[in-house]
């Protein structure tokens, strides 16, 4: 049967995105059938991470009935399947959020996984997303603004009997000011499944129009994302220890 995960954490720009296009990414690396869902529909931006931001059906035409999910389901280079959102203006007038989760039943061929990406809020764009979905992964930063807004986000899904899978710490970079794993997980009330850190190489991706896993397979941060998905599919995968000549060369930003 199909896992509908969604991908949410209340506030704006923690990491949704990058997560959810890493993750899937993994997941097909693993030979997992997955599918990415962008379902932020105002500010879409899950095409510009995979590479290819103009599509000519979107979810948005689905989500109007003008089209049948399988035409707005693109394959991704990795195997991933996409189905992005429309990025015009124009994109959105007359769209039916709420027709989410029917759209979604019909993705063909019942993959593995689906992983939406959802908008940031708790308004109704976000609620639908979450309704659409069986189980939640939160992604946070370490700091009291995102933990709050994923604590809501985590209550509200639980109050709809969304199980929640756990909570993704992004950005994490080990300084004093932060909130530290431990303290995230005892605000949030969920375990910490994966410390993903700040580093430059996120952003490099995202300006090369991929995911870190395909920019640079051998960067701790891919790990990262191979250790969530193994995690998250219960497969047995280890991340590799960093060794003090990586962590050298990753500090002088050598490959
Ligand atoms: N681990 C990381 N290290 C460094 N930069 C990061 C990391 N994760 C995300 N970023 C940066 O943060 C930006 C926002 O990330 P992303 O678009 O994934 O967030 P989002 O939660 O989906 O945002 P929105 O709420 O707008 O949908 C990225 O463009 C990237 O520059
Ligand atoms: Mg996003």
């Amino acid at each position: 049967m199909t896992r509908l995960i969604t991908v949410s954490g209340g506030k704006g720009g923690v990491g949704k995105t990058t997560v959810t296009s890493n993750l899937g990414y993994a997941l097909s690396e693993f030979g997992i059938d997955a599918v990415v869902v962008d379902a932020n529909l105002t500010n879409p931006n899950l095409g510009f991470h995979l590479g290819v931001p103009l599509y000519p059906v979107t979810l948005h035409d689905v989500l109007r009935d003008d089209a049948h999910i399988t035409e707005a389901t693109y394959v991704h280079n990795s195997g991933l399947r996409v189905v992005p959102a429309g990025i015009s203006v124009d994109d959105l007038k007359d769209t039916s959020p709420e027709r989410l989760k029917d759209v979604i039943h019909d993705t063909v061929g019942e993959p593995d996984i689906v992983l939406i990406d959802s908008a940031a809020g708790l308004g109704n764009e976000a609620l639908n997303t979450l309704e659409a979905s069986d189980e939640l992964l939160l992604v946070t930063n370490p700091d009291l603004p995102s933990v709050t807004d994923a604590l809501k986000t985590s209550s509200i899904a639980e109050e709809a009997g969304t199980h929640v899978l756990g909570t993704v710490l992004n950005r994490h970079s080990g300084q004093d000011h932060e909130l530290t794993p431990e303290e995230v997980e005892d605000m949030v009330g969920h375990p910490v499944v994966s410390v993903v850190p700040e580093e430059d190489v996120v952003k490099q991706s995202i300006t090369n129009k991929t995911t870190v896993l395909d920019h640079e397979p051998d960067h701790h941060v891919s790990h990262k994302f191979r250790g969530l998905a193994a995690d998250i599919a219960g497969l047995d995968y280890e991340v590799p220890s960093r060794g003090m000549f990586q962590r050298f060369k990753d500090m002088l930003g050598l490959k």
